[in-house]
């Protein structure tokens, strides 16, 4: 009996597990430390109404025999593909049929699990700093990974390879660096993929913190997408969902790897592994695209992005130089005096009470930064700030 050795590639913990022990440690020993979390991406705010009231009416179908559902279709049910469709893609010129959605648990799973249609001997270019389980996942497979460093040079969109990739991961609205992509770069991006017979694997969890409706929400605004991308898609932070789960992920039935879809590829792996995100979920998602629930998440993620404001506008003024933040929920900040990102990391934990995320954790390119999140309240992203603003 072997085990799957990849796994010794890894480091020892995932990032944000690697946080919360340390964050845990100081805790046991200082117990009554104020700390303020700012570190992990979760959100704070309640559920929109209109997802709680229609999850409610989900349990009370279920609690009789006569409305009660088991297993749902293996795609979702149509009544949620159908508004994610009329919502997220018509009105932005995107025409996508139902077989194309896929509802899933949420875009952390399948951007990990997409990896299962593709071979071991692919090469991934990563994008670098890079949400770790792009990087985590194809290692577990004994994939190659290159990284595509991103930095304020290139707008943390990354220059467009010279080498060859058979799979890009992009992330837009990006985590970490809160960057956004423009058209034209993403363009760019679709060329090397059609030219290199590459699959894109476009992240836009972030997409509803975009605030300059010129900014693509999806990739497939971008003519010859369908082509060569997936994308990924999550009610997490757009609605509160990082403890419901629900998501989704869109395969072209135009992608094609040598005559093979990748749509039916999904569908089949989907099928076999997955039995769908619960029928209560995705009715409270599908409550988002109604016009309440719509109002609700536009307050929810204006209040995120006051907080975003704030904190950019506090370290600034304290002489850090600061990213994002401006159409993500993610501050991109450079520690100060070049002190290394985990130094500056247990600094703020231990002489501020304040949790963030060490830039190296993303990736090498990531060493300098600290992520900090608005997903905090108003209150703790106010005092947060004013106490990085006493240990600088
Ligand atoms: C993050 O902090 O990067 C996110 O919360 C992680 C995630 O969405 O899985």
């Amino acid at each position: 009996m072997k085990i799957n050795s990849n796994f010794q590639r890894l480091s020892q913990r995932y990032l944000f597990a690697e946080i919360a022990q340390r964050v845990a440690a100081y805790k046991a020993q200082n117990p009554n430390a104020p700390i303020i979390r700012l570190g992990i991406g979760d959100v704070t705010r309640p559920l929109p109404q209109a997802s709680i009231e229609a999850m409610h009416r989900a349990v009370d179908e279920c609690a009789d025999g006569k409305t009660f559902r088991g297993y749902g279709p293996e795609h979702g049910y149509d009544f949620l593909i159908d508004a994610i469709i009329a919502h997220d893609f018509s009105p932005r010129g995107v025409a996508l049929t139902r077989k194309e959605v896929f509802i899933s648990d949420g875009a952390k799973s399948d951007t990990g699990n997409i990896g299962d249609l593709f071979a071991v001997d692919n090469i991934v270019g990563v994008t670098d700093p890079v949400y770790p389980v792009y990087v985590d996942t194809n290692l577990m497979t004994g994939r190659q990974i290159r990284f595509i460093p991103c930095n304020a040079f290139n707008g943390f969109t990354g220059d467009i390879p010279t080498e060859h990739f058979d799979i890009v991961y992009l992330c837009y609205p990006n985590n970490p660096t809160g960057a956004v992509i423009t058209k034209e770069k993403l363009s760019q991006w679709i060329d090397y993929a059609r030219r290199n017979d590459a699959i894109i694997l476009y992240d836009s969890a972030y997409e509803a913190f975009i605030q300059d409706d010129t900014l693509p929400h999806s990739i497939y605004e971008i003519e010859g997408a369908k082509e060569c991308a997936i994308e990924f898609r999550s009610f997490s932070k757009t609605a509160g969902f990082t403890g419901v789960r629900c998501g989704y992920t869109v395969v072209p039935e135009e992608l094609k790897v040598d005559g093979v879809s990748l749509n039916a590829l999904w569908e089949r792996r989907q099928c076999c592994k997955f039995n769908g995100a619960s029928y209560i979920s995705q009715r409270g998602a599908e409550a988002v695209f109604s016009p309440e629930g719509q109002k609700q998440i536009r307050d929810t993620i204006d209040y995120y992005m006051d907080n975003a404001r704030l904190i950019r506008s506090r370290l600034a003024g304290y002489g850090l130089t600061v990213y994002g933040g401006e159409h993500s929920p993610y501050i991109w900040v450079s520690t100060p005096k070049g002190e290394d990102s985990w130094s500056f990391f247990t600094r703020l934990l231990t002489q501020a009470n304040v949790v963030v995320t060490p830039g190296e954790g993303f990736g090498v390119n990531g060493e300098g930064f600290v992520r900090i999140t608005a997903f905090g309240t108003k209150e703790d992203s106010l005092v947060a700030a004013e106490r990085i603003g006493r240990i600088l």
